[in-house]
């Protein structure tokens, strides 16, 4: 079994500056406190400034692993990066691991470990040159540091000595994950960790993922799969236009995604009211069509049927509409 740790090194959580938590209030139970973040991007010459986070409000608990979701140019990378340090906010604030960026740049950004979206790298550098070269910036002294273990767990350790530039694009994103990881920080941050990324490594960055959660990382990351988020997320997050639209845990926003329709196309005049079961409602369509949304948990297509025989309803035609995650996503973040 992989070993994350040095086994003469108990340690059951992460954070090289153990004291950092120490120091944390005892209520406070937040990774992240984002609040009132604002980003606006300075115009160049033929562009526009670009405000590309409006006042974002959003906190993450510690220990989840936690998805950001939202279309290209939601504002995900923006956040993710003035998280991570790389880009400074207009306004806002922003606490990280109980410490406010602001007051201790220093302790937030040893809390927070990011693999950014972007591939950037040293071509001439080793993974393990670059890996030692990263963790001497953070100030991680030589006995804690965890090089071959990193190596290991992100796959690379048969390319530990090999050029950068000889990567592949799928090892060149893995070196960027060891990377985020060489000052054990309580909270990894991946953004599109498996764009690009084929099926066994996307399996391997999820187990591994799942790994450092159950030793107590938390983990939030971005992603435009669905079905992903779905199954790695403990809560979601969707953003959309630098706004915040939803925030649920996935549990409940899987509800709000197992709406289906079931269109009937009468064959008469509908002369008496429908007395539909609660959370249904009906959209009358171009062409007389009816379509009733209802949710799968809570009602049965059955159901609908029944009430619309009570109404004297003949059916002509019917069909079910089930919207894909895809789609779901699309009506949440297209109506703003
Ligand atoms: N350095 C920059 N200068 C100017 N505008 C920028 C800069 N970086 C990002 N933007 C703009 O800010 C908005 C948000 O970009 P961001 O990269 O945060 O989106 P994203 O949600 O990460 O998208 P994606 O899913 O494509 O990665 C976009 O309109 C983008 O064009
Ligand atoms: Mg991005």
């Amino acid at each position: 079994m992989l070993r994350l740790y040095k086994a003469r090194k108990p340690r059951p959580e992460f954070g090289l500056h153990s004291s950092n938590r120490e120091r944390r209030g005892k209520l406070e139970q937040q990774a992240i406190e984002v609040t009132g973040l604002r980003k606006t991007y300075a115009g160049g010459k033929k562009q526009e400034p670009k405000e590309a986070l409006k006042g974002l409000d959003l906190s993450i608990p510690e220990g989840s692993i936690f998805g950001l979701l939202g279309p290209n140019g939601a504002g995900k990378s923006t956040l993710i990066n003035i998280l991570a340090g790389l880009v400074k906010k207009t306004d806002g604030r922003v606490v990280i691991w109980g410490f406010d960026q602001d007051v201790n740049p220093r302790q937030s950004r040893a809390a927070i470990g990011v693999m950014p979206q972007e591939l950037n790298m040293d071509p001439f550098f080793t993974p393990r040159a670059a890996l030692e070269m990263q963790a001497g910036l953070y100030g991680v002294p030589k006995s804690e540091r965890w090089t071959d273990e990193i190596l290991e767990l992100v796959g690379l350790s048969d390319k530990a000595e090999a050029y950068a530039r000889n990567l592949s694009g799928g090892m060149k994103r893995r070196l960027l994950l060891a990377k985020a990881l060489v000052h054990r920080p309580q909270i990894l941050v991946l953004d599109e960790p498996t764009a690009g990324v084929d099926i066994e490594l996307r399996a391997m960055l999820w187990r591994n993922v799942r790994k450092l959660n159950e030793q107590g990382m938390t983990i939030i990351l971005t992603t435009h799969y669905l079905e992903e988020a779905e199954e790695m997320c403990d809560e979601i997050a969707i953003i959309n236009n630098g706004e915040l639209i939803v925030r649920d845990t996935t549990p409940n926003l899987l509800k709000r995604m197992d709406r289906k329709a079931l269109v009937v196309e009468p064959r008469n005049e509908v002369s008496q009211e429908i007395r539909l079961p609660e959370g249904v409602t009906l959209e009358t369509r171009p062409g007389g069509q009816m379509a009733f949304s209802y949710s799968r948990t809570d009602t049965s297509a059955e159901d609908i049927l029944d009430a619309l025989r009570a109404a004297d309803v003949e059916i002509r035609d019917i069909a079910s509409e089930q919207p894909g995650l895809e789609e779901v996503f699309v009506s949440l973040t297209s109506n703003r």
